[in-house]
């Protein structure tokens, strides 16, 4: 059910947070749970709506799954189905990446297929390409998907683009096949290598994560195993925004350093001193926004897509224009209208794909819409930074993706609660 958020900031934020564990790292590894029958336990899970999606779906195939504390232990012993129930499908657009599991350890999977998506066309073709490559059939009929390989054999598969859900898919449905499978222009992305990790705790044989080619050797005998989600980049990128955008200083601890360089390198460019420690990030933002002349999104470790729309309230207050254009998506600035209401400057060019942001106005509180997860959180970031109070409504989007949001931005120093 989605709720309506009131937020107030308060000038200036001095605080210090704990970030929460990865969403885009956890799911694929419980996806990841159903390759062994015995238990598999994932520690530091962000307590957010996708992953108690996600744990419903593992239960809906008749896994058992505990969550207490940031700890889910699942045992998928007997599985009683293979496909993915429809609405899940429609609930949680990365729902797909359980098939290759599936794949993998039933020789079957079906589910509706997940269509469009309000950030663009968001095909799977690579995915299921993929699958046929392994050896498996795709039947697509109407909008149903059905897969089926129960002898996959190992080979050479060429992403056309390096796609992380693709990448995630025919990693987990390789972990059965027969010799081994290279997935050539593999996506980098940080979460690809969590999920290596985790199957490297079960059992299996994945080297490479990290570049672009990655090899996969199955086995026959996978072991109980514990694996550490770490922080989320999103998130921590999402609360040094908001210090930027409110000047102040913040702390974050549990951050995964090593994957933000893109991401702190823009924060520098606005003028942001950045200080890192092993597990910690801390910044002291400064009086005066720098605007970021021209800056494009990329596959990591490029300037994530999941960042973009954070960014542009913080830009907006920037002193100058700033340009940023989004190469991932074909639609990802629905957030703009909403920023408008609150009196943002900014234009919409090149068919959609690039934002003109007129910098220097101060935003002011009024009632908006969260477009999808990463506006959403945007819009948090720019009522924080509002002159007085917004009403968010449509927060189901971004409670998918942050966990206890009044709490942190009380942390924060703003004030917010749920309005009935
Ligand atoms: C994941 C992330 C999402 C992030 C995105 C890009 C999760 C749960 N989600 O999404 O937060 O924004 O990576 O970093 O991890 N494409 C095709 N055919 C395919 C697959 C992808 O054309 O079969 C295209 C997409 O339309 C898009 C591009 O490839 O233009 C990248 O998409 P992809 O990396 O697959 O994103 P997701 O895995 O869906």
């Amino acid at each position: 059910m989605c709720n309506r958020l009131q937020v107030r900031g308060n000038g200036p934020i001095y605080a210090r947070l704990q970030l929460q564990g990865s969403k885009n790292g956890t799911l694929p590894c419980m996806a990841a749970a159903l390759l062994h029958s015995g238990t598999t336990v994932l520690e530091g899970v962000p307590m957010i709506a996708d992953v108690l999606t996600a744990a419903e779906i593992l239960r809906s195939l008749g896994a058992s799954v505990h969550i207490r504390d940031h700890c889910i232990t699942i045992q998928a012993g007997q599985l009683t189905a293979s496909d993915i129930p429809r609405d899940f499908m429609g609930r949680m657009r990365s729902s797909v990446i359980f098939m290759g599991a599936l794949l993998a350890r039933c020789g079957e999977t079906g589910a509706v297929s997940p269509g469009g998506c309000v950030i663009g066309r968001r095909p799977i073709d690579y995915h299921l390409d993929g699958f046929r490559q392994m050896g498996a059939s795709v039947v697509q009929k109407d909008d149903r998907m059905e897969v089926k390989g129960r002898k996959l054999k190992g080979c050479v598969i060429v992403l056309p683009g390096p796609s992380v859900g693709a990448t995630e898919n025919l990693m987990l449905a390789s972990t059965a096949a027969e010799g081994i499978t290279i997935i050539r222009n593999a996506a980098r992305e940080p979460e690809i290598t969590e999920l290596a990790q985790c199957l490297r705790n079960m059992g299996f044989g994945i080297y490479g994560d990290g570049t672009s080619e990655i090899v996969i050797r199955g086995c026959n005998e996978t072991v109980d195993s514990v694996y550490s989600i770490p922080g989320d980049r999103i998130a921590a990128g999402t609360w040094l925004l908001c210090c930027m955008q409110n000047r102040g200083e913040l702390v974050l601890d549990y951050a995964p350093v090593e994957s933000m360089a893109a991401v702190l390198q823009v924060v520098q460019r606005m003028g942001g001193e950045i200080h890192t420690e092993k597990n910690r990030i801390t910044l002291k933002a400064p009086d005066r926004l720098k605007p970021i002349d021209y800056l494009e999104t990329a596959p990591y470790p490029g300037f994530p897509t999941d960042m973009q729309s954070l960014l542009l309230p913080v830009l907006c207050r920037a002193e100058g224009s700033s340009c940023i254009r989004e190469r991932v998506f074909s639609s990802r600035f629905r957030t703009v209208g909403e920023l408008e209401k609150m009196g943002a400057d900014i234009c919409i060019t090149d068919g959609g794909q690039c934002a003109r942001i007129r910098g220097g106005c101060r935003l002011h509180g009024t009632s908006v819409d969260a477009p999808d997860l990463r506006g959403g959180a945007a819009l948090i970031i720019a009522a924080l930074g509002a002159e007085g109070i917004t009403v968010i409504n449509d927060t189901c989007h971004i409670q998918r993706g942050y966990e206890q949001i009044p709490e942190t931005i009380r942390l924060l120093g703003g004030e917010a609660c749920w309005l009935s």
